[in-house]
């Protein structure tokens, strides 16, 4: 049986929100010096809102679907909420028992998120 959930490998394998925008408000890239896996996420910031948000890079299925997980969450929340988003939030979006390895995974596009 695989450690991880049904969602987080639906995820993985049809990652959501792929790709970039054009003409981004913000852009961030960030890397997880462990494995050497990146995350760029970019995002369309209207009236202090995010309008639109996508992400790119190559990783283990943890950062990707937390990648994946993270735009759609973040699509419609203000700056604000934005910057109110932490560890505790990610882990119980991703809903895993993460070790101390897979928590860097997990946690990638909320470091990304905190660059923009
Ligand atoms: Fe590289 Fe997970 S193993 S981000």
């Amino acid at each position: 049986m695989s450690i991880y959930s049904e969602l987080i490998l639906d995820h993985y394998q049809h990652p959501r929100n792929f790709g970039k925008i054009d003409r981004p408000t913000k852009t961030a890239k960030v890397s997880n010096p462990l494995c050497g896996d990146e995350v760029e996420l970019c995002v369309k910031i209207a009236k202090g809102k995010v309008v639109e948000a996508k992400f790119k890079g190559k990783g283990c299925a943890i950062s990707i679907a937390s990648s994946s997980m993270l735009t759609q969450y973040i699509k419609n929340k203000s700056e604000l909420e934005l910057k109110n988003l932490d560890k505790e939030f990610m882990i119980k979006m991703l809903g895993i028992e993460l070790g101390v390895n897979r928590i860097k995974c997990a946690l990638l596009p909320l470091e990304a998120l905190k660059k923009l």
